[in-house]
């Protein structure tokens, strides 16, 4: 490589604006559920085969999670994950989590609250139910950021 492309491309890799932290990088997503749901599994094999580097840590006791990561009950899924600065909280669908990355919005993070059926990891078969994924912030605060089905 000439010396002119490497200092633009140094340029470019320093002109991100998500704060990664050394040795992590955008696809690592830290899942947390419960050691019996299959819905979670589904979902983590919907990240895998969509390129993420998935650390699962079952556990049964998932509420203080959500608290922490700022979640209410009307945002709550069965799982709850942790990619960079972001919370996604249920099966929020990959595309969705690779646009919240590129777009690196001021926001905690996704969610897609209860388990609709015919979203990633709970196929249903010919049952596709609308929903929404929700972009939301420390307040509790919602806006749409995507639709499915
Ligand atoms: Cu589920
Ligand atoms: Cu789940």
């Amino acid at each position: 490589m000439k010396k002119s492309m490497l200092a633009l491309s140094l340029a470019a890799t320093f002109s991100l604006s998500s704060p990664l932290q050394a040795g992590e990088s955008v696809d690592d997503i830290h899942v947390y559920k419960s050691p019996t749901c299959g819905c979670c599994t589904d979902w983590v094999d919907h990240l895998k085969e969509n390129g993420f580097e998935v650390q699962v840590t079952e556990t049964n006791n998932l509420n203080p999670i959500k608290i922490d990561a700022g979640l209410t009950p009307s945002l709550a899924s069965c799982h709850t994950a942790f990619i960079g600065d972001y919370v996604i909280e249920g099966h929020v669908p990959a595309n969705d989590i690779r646009r919240l990355i590129a777009d690196a919005p001021d926001a905690k993070g996704l969610a897609v609250p209860g388990m609709p059926a015919g979203s990633p990891g709970m196929e249903m078969g010919d049952r596709k139910d609308r929903y929404q994924v929700l972009l939301f912030n420390t307040n509790g605060q919602t806006r749409v950021f995507s639709e499915h089905n």
